[in-house]
C-alpha cells in the first residue's frame, strides 16, 4: 500500500469545516495537491491520483487547461471592465450567442448564474412568471442543488433533513414513468417539469429511450414548461453539447454549470426561450427583475469562451462518446463475472458501475454489517481502496451508494483509462475474496467513523 501524504490543514479547521477535514482523514484521502494538470493530481509527497471524478463534472477540458489558463491571464492584463453592472458586457453577449447555437432547439436567450443551483433558482422563478402557476414539479431521485428552491426538487431525506419546509408547490414524479407525470400535469396546476436528462446522482440512470420526447409532448399539451437540468450532463460529457440531444429533445430551458468555466471560475448559464425572457423582463421597467452582482463577470464570460474554444477545438464532445463507450465495454469485459457488479452504464464520459448485495453466505455476512453501520459504507470503502491503494480517485452517487462514478475528464488518454480498468478489477476482485476489504474497513469502523 502506498504512503499518504501529509494531510492539509490549515485554518479550514478552525474556520470553515472540521466535520470535512475530518472524515478525509478517517478515509485517508486528506493529501495535499500541488499540482493537477489534465486527469492528473500531483501531491506534495509525489503520489500521482488519475482523476476520475472531475469534481462531480466541472473538468470537462481537464485540469488547469493551459488555454484556459492563458485566457484568463489575458483578461485579467488587459484591465478591461468587471462587475460594472452599469455596462453592456459584450463577453456575456458573445458567450451567451455560442451556447443558444450549440444548444440550438429555440433557446435563444441566456441568464448568467454562478452556480448550478442558482440556475435552478432561476427557473423556478422564471417558470412561474412565464405561466402564472406556482406548482413545480420534478423527478424523483435527482439531484438539484441545496439552496432552498433546489432542494425543494429533491426526495432523499439526507439532503432535505432540518432544513423545511420545502417551497409549496413543489411534487415529485418517479423518473421514466410518463403515466405518473401526465396525471399531475392533466391538473394544470404546475408552471414545469424540471429534470436531468440522465440521473447522474441518482445512479447514472438513463432514461427510456422514449421517454423524454413524450414528456416534452405532455408538456407542451399541458402549457407546462420543460425544463432540463444538464449541470453534470450538458457542455459535451456525453458526447454531443447536451445529453437532451441524444433524444432529440426541445426543451423551453436548459441549466448549465459546473464545466462551463473550465473548471477555473463559478460560473453557471439558464438558456431558455424568447418567450420566457419576454415573460419575465416584460417591459424596460423589469429589466433587472432579475439579476444577481457576479452574474455576466468578464473573467468567468472568458473562462467560458475558452472553454468552448478547447471543447470545440479538441473534439471533446466526439472523443467523449468513443472513449466512454469503449471504457464501459471494457469495464463490462473485466467486472461482469463478479457477482456483487450487476451493470456497467452510462453515456458519454458519465458512467456508474452498479454494485448488488452478494449472494454466497460468507460475503452476505460481511455486506449486511457494512449496510447496517451505514449504507454507505461499502461504497465509501470501495472509493478509499480505490484511491489509498490503486491511486484513482472517484466518488459514489450522492443518491445512491451502490454505484461507482467514473467520469473522467474528457481529454482522459486511452493509456489513462486502461489503468483505471485495471485498478477497478484489482479492487473489485479483493473485495470478492474474503479478507483484506472487509477487515480494513471494518477496523475504520472501529476508529469512530460515521459517514
Ligand atoms: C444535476 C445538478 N444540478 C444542479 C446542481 C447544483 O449545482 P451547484 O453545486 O453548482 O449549485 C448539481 C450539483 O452537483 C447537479 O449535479
Amino acid at each position: 500500500m502506498s504512503t499518504v501524504s501529509a494531510p492539509a490543514t490549515s485554518s479550514y479547521s478552525d474556520y470553515v469545516n472540521p466535520r470535512w477535514e475530518e472524515l478525509l482523514n478517517l478515509l485517508g484521502m486528506n493529501v495535499r495537491y500541488e499540482r493537477c494538470l489534465g486527469a492528473e493530481l500531483f501531491t506534495d509527497d509525489g503520489r500521482r491520483i488519475l482523476d476520475f471524478l472531475s469534481g462531480f463534472c466541472v473538468h470537462n477540458t481537464g485540469h488547469n487547461h493551459p488555454a484556459i489558463v492563458k485566457a484568463l491571464k489575458e483578461e485579467l492584463d488587459r484591465s478591461g471592465p468587471a462587475m460594472l453592472q452599469t455596462d453592456v458586457p459584450e463577453l456575456a453577449g458573445e458567450l451567451a450567442r455560442r451556447l443558444c447555437e450549440l444548444a440550438g432547439g429555440g433557446l435563444s436567450k441566456v441568464y448568467f448564474s454562478s452556480s448550478g443551483s442558482e440556475g435552478v433558482e432561476t427557473a423556478i422563478k422564471f417558470s412561474r412568471a412565464t405561466t402564472d402557476r406556482a406548482g413545480v414539479l420534478y423527478a424523483e431521485g435527482g439531484f438539484h442543488g441545496l439552496t432552498c428552491g433546489a432542494l425543494s426538487l429533491m426526495t432523499d431525506p439526507f439532503w432535505r433533513g432540518g432544513f423545511g419546509p420545502m417551497l409549496p408547490g413543489t411534487e415529485a414524479v418517479p423518473f421514466g414513468d410518463l403515466a405518473a407525470l401526465e396525471e399531475k400535469l392533466a391538473t394544470r396546476r404546475f408552471a414545469a417539469f424540471i429534470t436531468e436528462p440522465i440521473q447522474a446522482e441518482a445512479g447514472m440512470r438513463l432514461p427510456p429511450p422514449e421517454y423524454l420526447a413524450a414528456v416534452e409532448l405532455a408538456c407542451k399539451r399541458t402549457s407546462t414548461l420543460f425544463v432540463l437540468d444538464e449541470v453534470q450532463t450538458g457542455m459535451f460529457r456525453t458526447g454531443p453539447f447536451l445529453a437532451g440531444h441524444h433524444y432529440g429533445v426541445r426543451p423551453d430551458m436548459v441549466i448549465l454549470a459546473k464545466a462551463l468555466s473550465g473548471g477555473l471560475i463559478p460560473s453557471g448559464a439558464l438558456l431558455m426561450t424568447d418567450a420566457i425572457y419576454n415573460a419575465t423582463y416584460s417591459s424596460v421597467q423589469r429589466a433587472i427583475v432579475h439579476t444577481s452582482t457576479f452574474s455576466e463577470n468578464g473573467l468567468a464570460m472568458r473562462a467560458g469562451l475558452a472553454t468552448l474554444d478547447v471543447l470545440e477545438g479538441e473534439g471533446l464532445g466526439p472523443r467523449a462518446a468513443r472513449a466512454g463507450a469503449e471504457l464501459r465495454r471494457q469495464l463490462s469485459d473485466a467486472l461482469s463475472s463478479f457477482e456483487m457488479v450487476r451493470e456497467v452504464r452510462g453515456m458519454g464520459q458519465l458512467s456508474g458501475i452498479e454494485f448488488v448485495a452478494p449472494r454466497g453466505l460468507a460475503l452476505r455476512v460481511s455486506f449486511e454489517a457494512f449496510r447496517k453501520i451505514h449504507p454507505a459504507m461499502f461504497g465509501q470503502c470501495l472509493v478509499m481502496k480505490l484511491f489509498r491503494d490503486q491511486e484513482v480517485l472517484t466518488q459514489i452517487c450522492g443518491n445512491n451508494f451502490l454505484v461507482l462514478k467514473v467520469a473522467p475528464p474528457l481529454v482522459v488518454s486511452d493509456e489513462q483509462a486502461a489503468e483505471f480498468v485495471a485498478a477497478a478489477m484489482e479492487t473489485v476482485a479483493l473485495i470478492h475474496s474474503s479478507g483484506g476489504f472487509w477487515t480494513e474497513a471494518l477496523q475504520l469502523v472501529r476508529r469512530g467513523i460515521n459517514i
